[in-house]
């Protein structure tokens, strides 16, 4: 693509904005300590969009980061990284149930649901107390207690980079699936998310069937009642990334098929598992707590001691000795129960393994 004269021009405003060669440590929650080339945050659509042409201009790829919570970084990270910090809510207005509500992408993702909550919408009040930003629900399908990112997603807004247009996807065209998109997949280079279209309701059923909610719930459910169980749920399960570095579940519920299960099953008989889509996703917290995995460290990192789906960072800079325990908690797995685990988080393209 052809670089324009006010393209030029805005090339010389935003090279003020990029810096060089900083550390991603407080941009990851796992708080490893690697560089990025250039970096910069984007504030507006329009800076943002400067932003790219400036990296085609000087042909330097270009790698997202909203909260950094769902983030695995193992070494340099080569050309521009972009923090999203695109803000603001608006709800439409409607006659009807549904409302839509459209959340820029660098809005906190917990900030959302309290304030949907507050606002008396349904739809997402399970999801609450997941770390990030809006524009990550989308390419990982964040879900939680019975409900996905994708239930409640009704369009995506996307600077596309190949014209650097802004355009709406319908959800139905995102491939959205159990922790996966086309946004993590065949996406990944095309389109940059700057907001999201969420349909919610005025009224609706609470889903509480998932993970014990409903014993758990004082009195009538209601949606606060259910946004604050969710929040006193995660904090006792999970460790809060300001606490003790970590990136959520750090790999994904194994979906296998039913001959698989039933053999295993048998060998098994306490094996944790739940019926999906006409196969059966396995509990793989329970693998690798079942495994011996739980609680226990390699170096400064570990297996969280109260969910063992979680890995935690207790003082490394460097991904190596993470990268270690992963192998080792998947090579116990798979001699143990012939499955394969496979990692959630997203990792950055990196050129060197040598924390800063
Ligand atoms: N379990 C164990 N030991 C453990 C952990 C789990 O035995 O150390 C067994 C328990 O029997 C438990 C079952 O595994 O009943 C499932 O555990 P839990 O309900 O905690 O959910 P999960 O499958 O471990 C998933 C999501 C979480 C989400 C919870 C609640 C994935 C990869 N993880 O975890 O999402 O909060 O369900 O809905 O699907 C995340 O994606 O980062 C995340 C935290």
């Amino acid at each position: 693509m052809m670089t324009s004269i006010s393209e030029k021009a805005s090339n010389q405003q935003i090279e003020k904005h990029i810096q060089k060669n900083i550390s991603l440590a407080t941009y990851n929650t796992f708080r490893f300590d690697y560089r990025a080339e250039f970096f910069a945050i984007a504030e507006s659509v329009e800076s943002l969009k400067a932003m790219l042409v400036w990296a085609q201009h000087n042909k330097h790829a270009v790698t997202m980061i909203g909260g950094g919570s769902n983030l695995l970084i193992t070494g340099y990270v080569p050309g521009l990284v972009i923090i999203n910090r695109l803000s603001g809510i608006n709800i439409a207005e409607s006659q009807g149930n549904q409302i839509y509500l459209t959340a820029a992408a660098g809005e906190n993702w917990h900030q959302l649901v309290s304030y949907t909550v507050q606002q008396g919408l349904f739809g997402i009040e399970n999801l609450a107390l997941i770390p990030g930003t809006v524009g990550a629900a989308p390419v990982q399908n964040i879900g939680a207690y019975g409900v996905e990112a994708k239930d409640v997603i009704s369009r995506v807004q996307v600077i596309d980079c190949e014209n650097r247009e802004v355009r709406w996807l319908e959800a139905k065209d995102c491939g959205f699936a159990y922790r996966d998109s086309h946004f993590k997949g065949k996406w990944k280079e095309r389109f940059i998310i700057v907001a999201v279209e969420f349909e919610l309701k005025k009224q609706a059923e609470l889903l509480l069937s998932y993970g014990g909610l409903a014993n758990q719930i004082h009195g009538e459910p209601s949606l606060v009642g259910v946004f604050e169980t969710v929040c006193a749920v995660r904090s006792e399960k999970l460790p809060s990334p300001e606490n003790l570095a970590n990136a959520g579940s750090f790999f994904k519920n194994p979906i296998i098929d039913e001959s698989e299960h039933a053999q295993l099953k048998t060998r098994f008989p306490d094996l944790v598992s739940f019926p999906f889509e006409g196969r059966y996703k396995l509990a793989a917290g329970w693998l690798i707590d079942q495994a011996g995995w739980k609680g226990k460290n390699h170096q400064g990192v570990g297996v969280y001691e109260k969910q063992a789906l979680v890995l935690v960072n207790h003082s490394e800079t460097s991904a190596k000795p993470l990268l270690e325990l992963e192998e080792q908690i998947k090579k116990t797995v798979f001699d143990r129960y012939g499955v394969l685990l496979e990692r959630e988080p997203v990792e950055l393209p990196t050129i060197s393994s040598e924390a800063s």
